[in-house]
């Protein structure tokens, strides 16, 4: 069983080692859907690093509606209600 590598950290290493860009012209996420919410907690750590927040309707091409934080590798989709984040949101347009 010596030598072989598990699957996987074999995937994560092949992401690692594949720029291209090809691979990401395939999946633009400006047309990527959420297709389920995220529901853990949100806290403060994480929506500090939120880049900017787009509301996704639920009428064009998504079922679903949304807020979706983008983060700089990832995005997260929240239920467009919830109250942590809503308070979050009324924080922000406070400060500015
Ligand atoms: C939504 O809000 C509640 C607090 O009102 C929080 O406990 C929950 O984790 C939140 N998160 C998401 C992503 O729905």
């Amino acid at each position: 069983m010596k030598g072989t590598i598990p699957t996987g950290g074999l995937l994560l290493l092949l992401l690692l080692l594949s720029p291209d860009p090809r691979a990401t012209l395939l999946m633009p996420p400006s047309t990527a859907c959420c297709t389920q919410l995220y529901r853990g907690p949100l806290p403060n750590e994480l929506l500090k690093k939120v880049l900017h927040i787009a509301l996704q309707e639920a009428d064009r091409d998504c079922y679903l509606q949304a807020f979706v934080l983008h983060l700089a590798h990832r995005s997260i989709c929240v239920h467009p209600q919830n109250r942590s984040l809503a308070r979050w949101l009324e924080h922000q347009g406070r400060k500015r």
